[in-house]
């Protein structure tokens, strides 16, 4: 059996279900693959900076180690921007979509608010509300976001800091992507 019997769903057998549950297994363990080759992709988007999103993004993720993070802060600083492409207008929460399953709910709160606390370094540039994030004040992450966008989002768009490679990041997408979570 290589393809279901049904057109509609609720036609489906017992079988059909059991088959697709296992390919569906078999798609998530592809996960780290589509991971990383959506990394890789982030070196053609946004233009106008000193460095591709690529690069930001390998910076973020270095500077969160060079800051003594663990492995699911480094991996989530890494993809943080991921949704750049396919989702400008709500990029956090993209990326925040991509680690639920599989990182704390701090670091998932943290990376679904950094695009609000990071607007905290432009917005006023722009007619907007720099302080829009100040609604927040008194979260048990507040702190943890607003040091996430000044230590290591905000500052990482220096093309003379030593930022590591995607390879160098690759078994940690791999260690926190592999994750079984059912
Ligand atoms: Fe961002
Ligand atoms: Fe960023």
């Amino acid at each position: 059996m290589t393809e279901v019997s049904f057109t509609q769903m609720k036609d489906g057998t017992q079988a059909d279900y059991q088959m697709l549950e296992q390919l569906e297994t078999d798609h998530i363990q592809g996960l780290p693959d589509r991971v990383m080759t959506a990394l890789a992709a982030l070196s053609n988007g946004l233009a106008g900076y000193k460095i591709d999103r690529l690069q930001h993004s390998l910076q973020t993720a270095t500077r969160a180690q060079a800051d003594g993070a663990s492995i699911d802060w480094i991996v989530a600083a890494l993809v943080h921007d991921i949704g750049d492409d396919l989702a400008p207008l709500s990029h956090s929460e993209f990326a925040a979509a991509l680690l639920k399953p599989f990182v704390s709910e701090e670091i998932v709160w943290v990376i679904e608010k950094h695009g609000l606390f990071q607007a905290y370094y432009y917005a006023h540039h722009i007619g907007g509300d720099r302080h829009a994030r100040d609604k927040y004040k008194g979260h048990p992450h507040y702190e943890r976001c607003a040091h996430f966008c000044e230590v290591w989002d905000q500052a990482s768009f220096d093309p003379a800091y030593p930022t590591r490679p995607l390879e160098y990041f690759e078994p940690m997408v791999r260690e926190v992507f592999s994750r079984s979570m059912r």
